[in-house]
């Protein structure tokens, strides 16, 4: 694989550092957000990816750090509507130049490790949004297979049946929540029923 990390600070102490604060507000990264992105289905990931990254920061022990966890999830998709050939690979020069700092930068385009990046996740943040990601499109297009067409009335029995259907929502990839669910140490269902928690917290909150 080509180097994919060029210009990125990828040292340790930058990966694994503790402390983390957004470098830009949580207004400018709305509007960064919308100056790339116009999709209503695009939107409507970043809102919920934003919500959950939020939910599992303050569930896991991270609640100070909760904004930065959000913002990571709000912005980690920034190219994909305009350049999806150039995928975590533009986003570096987008956020560079709204002033998005360093360690949000690796954080963000970590989700792509082994596709379209060759950053690792490192921290417990950077694997849970490797982990749900991809959860969050399928949890979200089964639950509007549901009468409710809501997260409120799912059950795992019901998302693992989806999981194992490979056609439905076939751009969902099975692998890489598998394998999200592997680096954080959490069994797969577990992984389920955290995220089908999460979303039907923040559901109701997601306005496009
Ligand atoms: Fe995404």
């Amino acid at each position: 694989m080509e180097n994919l990390s060029k210009g990125i600070d990828t040292s340790a102490e930058n990966a694994s550092g503790t402390k983390r604060s957004c470098a830009i507000s949580g207004e400018e990264a709305l509007a960064l957000l919308k100056k790339y992105n116009q999709d209503e289905f695009h939107l409507r990931h970043a809102f919920t990816v934003e919500k959950v990254m939020r939910y599992f920061a303050e569930q896991l022990g991270y609640g100070d750090e909760a904004d930065y966890w959000a913002m990571v999830g709000l912005l980690h998709d920034i190219d994909f509507e305009q350049y999806p050939d150039e995928h975590c690979r533009k986003a570096p020069e987008l956020l560079r130049e709204a002033g998005v700092g360093e360690d949000m930068i690796y954080s963000i385009c970590s989700h792509g490790y082994g596709i379209c990046s060759d950053l690792e996740p490192v921290h417990e943040m950077e694997k849970v949004l490797f982990a749900v990601d991809e959860l969050t499109g399928l949890v979200w297009s089964a639950a509007l297979m549901r009468p409710s067409k809501s997260t409120k009335d799912m059950e795992v029995k019901s998302l693992k049946k989806k999981f194992k259907d490979k056609r439905f929502a076939a751009g969902c990839s099975r692998e890489v929540i598998a394998q999200g669910a592997e680096r954080l140490g959490w069994e797969l269902d577990d992984l389920f029923e955290k995220t089908i928690l999460a979303m039907r917290a923040c559901e109701d909150e997601i306005e496009i």
